[in-house]
Order: C-alpha cells, then sequence, then structure tokens
C-alpha cells in the first residue's frame, strides 16, 4: 500500500502532510510532518499544487487560506473539538457580552486551532492568529498594542500567556464580571479535551516514582499543570526538547500518546519516556486517518473522481489570510 501511495502522489504531484499526532503509518508516508506552524509553512511555501492534509480541519484550510491556488483534500474530514467550541455567531455573542460589561476596545488574538469564519472575524478587529509555537511573540505584540485582550478559543492557553507574562486573566461567562474588567487578558471558554486530561496528581505520581523526572506539557494543558511543569512548548519544541535529553533521563511528556511514543526509543532495554497520564490521552479525529484513507484520496485524485476537498468563500478566506499573514509577519 505504501509503495501506491508513493506512485501516486508522484504521479499528480501531491504533497502529503502529516501533523505530528497522526497515527506512525501516516507519519512514515508523509513528505512533511510537523507542528500546526510548520505545516502550514511548510505546505503553503512548497510547489506541489495539491496538498493531501492528514490532520484536522483547521490545519487543511490554514493551508489553503495561505496559498488559494492550491487544491487541499483530506483524506478525513476530522475536526479539532476545540476549534468546534466556536464559530462566528459566538464570537458576535462575546463580543456583545464584552460591550455590555463596558469593554468596547479590545485585540483578539485567535488561536490556530479555529475555523476560518472565526479568523475572519477576528481579522475585522484588526486581531491576528497564533500557535502555540509563536504564541509568545505575538502576545508581546498585542501588548504593544495597549489594549486588553480578547484571547479565543482555548482559555487554557490564553491564561497560561497571562501567567507567562504576569498578567491578570479571566475566562468570560465563568469569572465574575469585576473579575473580567479587570483582567488584562480575557479569555473565551474553550478547551482541548486531550489535554485536560494531565492532572497535578499525574506530576505528583511521576515525581514520586522517579526521583529525577523531568515534567513536560504543551501549553494546552491547564494552567495548574503548566505551573508544575519543567518545560513547556508547542508539539515540535516537545520534540526537540527530549530528543536534546540524555537517553538516560526519565521524562513524562503531556500531550497526544502517538507524539509521545515516537519521542525516544528504550535506553539499555529501559523506557525512559512515559505519557504524563494513567488513562489515554488520544486525539479521536487525529487518530482517524489510516493509510488505506491517504490511498483511497489519492486513487480518487487519480480518477478526477476527489472528494473532501477545502473549498472556502473568497471573502470570508481574504479576511482570514489578512490574521494568518500577519501572524507569519511576526513569527
Ligand atoms: P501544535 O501547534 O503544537 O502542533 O498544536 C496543535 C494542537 O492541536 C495541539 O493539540
Ligand atoms: Fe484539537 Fe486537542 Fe486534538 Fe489538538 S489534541 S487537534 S486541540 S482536540
Amino acid at each position: 500500500m505504501k509503495e501506491k501511495i508513493k506512485t501516486l502522489a508522484q504521479k499528480h504531484n501531491v504533497l502529503i502532510a502529516a501533523h505530528f499526532y497522526q497515527r506512525d503509518e501516516i507519519v512514515e508516508i508523509a513528505h512533511i510532518s510537523g507542528d500546526s506552524l510548520e505545516l502550514s509553512q511548510k505546505a503553503s511555501h512548497s510547489n506541489n499544487p495539491i496538498v493531501v492534509f492528514c490532520g484536522v480541519g483547521f490545519m487543511g484550510q490554514s493551508v489553503k487560506i495561505l496559498s488559494p491556488k492550491k487544491r487541499v483534500f483530506m483524506p478525513k474530514i476530522a475536526c479539532c473539538s476545540m476549534a468546534r467550541m466556536i464559530d462566528d455567531s459566538y464570537f458576535d455573542e462575546s463580543v456583545k457580552k464584552l460591550k455590555s460589561y463596558g469593554i468596547d476596545d479590545f485585540f483578539p488574538i485567535t488561536y490556530i486551532n479555529s475555523n476560518a469564519e472565526v479568523k475572519a472575524k477576528v481579522a475585522d478587529f484588526g486581531g491576528v492568529v497564533c500557535t502555540s509555537s509563536n504564541a509568545s511573540k505575538i502576545m508581546d505584540y498585542a501588548l504593544k498594542q495597549n489594549k486588553k485582550i480578547f484571547f479565543l478559543p482555548d482559555r487554557c492557553l490564553g491564561e497560561n500567556l497571562a501567567g507567562q507574562n504576569g498578567l491578570k486573566s479571566a475566562v468570560l461567562g465563568v469569572d465574575s464580571k469585576e473579575d473580567v474588567k479587570n483582567a488584562d487578558i480575557i479569555c473565551y471558554n474553550g478547551f482541548c479535551s486531550v489535554h485536560q486530561l494531565f492532572s497535578v496528581q499525574d506530576i505528583e505520581f511521576f515525581r514520586e516514582k522517579y526521583k529525577d523526572i523531568l515534567i513536560v506539557v504543551h501549553p494546552e494543558c491547564p494552567k495548574e499543570v503548566v505551573k508544575e511543569a519543567d518545560f513547556v512548548g508547542s508539539t515540535s519544541q516537545i520534540i526537540k526538547y527530549v530528543q536534546s535529553l540524555e537517553p538516560a533521563q526519565k521524562v513524562a511528556v503531556g500531550t497526544e500518546f502517538n507524539l509521545v511514543n515516537r519521542l525516544r526509543k528504550p535506553y539499555n532495554g529501559e523506557q525512559n519516556t512515559f505519557v504524563l497520564s494513567s488513562t489515554k490521552p488520544e486525539c479521536p479525529t487525529m487518530n482517524e486517518t489510516t493509510l488505506q484513507d491517504v490511498l483511497k484520496i489519492l486513487e480518487a485524485i487519480d480518477k478526477g473522481e476527489p472528494y473532501n476537498e477545502i473549498l472556502l468563500e473568497e471573502k470570508i478566506a481574504a479576511k482570514a489570510k489578512k490574521a494568518l499573514d500577519k501572524m507569519m509577519e511576526l513569527s
């Protein structure tokens, strides 16, 4: 099957892109793999007219927005559960709520884990997109605007950025009106169901079991977990960090299990890399795509009957591009 995939991709000059959370078999056959920032940069800069994107919807959309002439297909239309927690109407409702609190002027930042309509709304308000790997840089830029920041949809990333910068944060619709009015960063109440699984108890368990263990987490984890960690980073930052450690150094990692299991091979017969949870932190939608799905979409492209193409309304895509381009410029 892998050979057939390779041949068909070559025949149609297709770039196969895979997020790090994809199954091993998908990462193995992909031409490029990476975190969400790297994938949108690499895929949009490539010369291939067609991209088969193995990941979740907002990632495929980002490639289409950044390079509208490319045709982008997804073997499975998989959605990030966090991205589904906000759409343009929820965005409008949040703006109404902020106004009812007397907050008329704010600078919006949307995490890349959001759909094109939400990115377009953020662009309308002069805002920008961020990913987990460039969030600090984008936050530095946002702080220079001297406005309250409205961060969406991930409340955890928003709270963690506030903590990192010594700023006050509050969650809209959860915290009191006073807290929201006093906050520097107002967060939308979205979250990642996978990264919510990691807890301080998990960290205590591993630290008790292995004295010198290091704890590494993704910034989508809750703020209590991030505060306790030795290292916090995006998926590619986690990979670089863990792979730079001494092979005997024990490390427990709080992110999706496909990525964690691929980080390091056992050393002297001993496994030193652990998933920071007693349950399986699996992103179900990321895990859906199989080799069979990739072959099926390539065969459909070959027959001239493709499906699952990412198509966006031109006006929405053009606005969303403004917020994404600004991010690229600042990255
Ligand atoms: P990265 O930007 O680190 O790839 O994260 C994307 C994501 O969805 C993590 O859950
Ligand atoms: Fe979305 Fe969480 Fe899956 Fe990342 S791990 S794609 S944030 S549901």
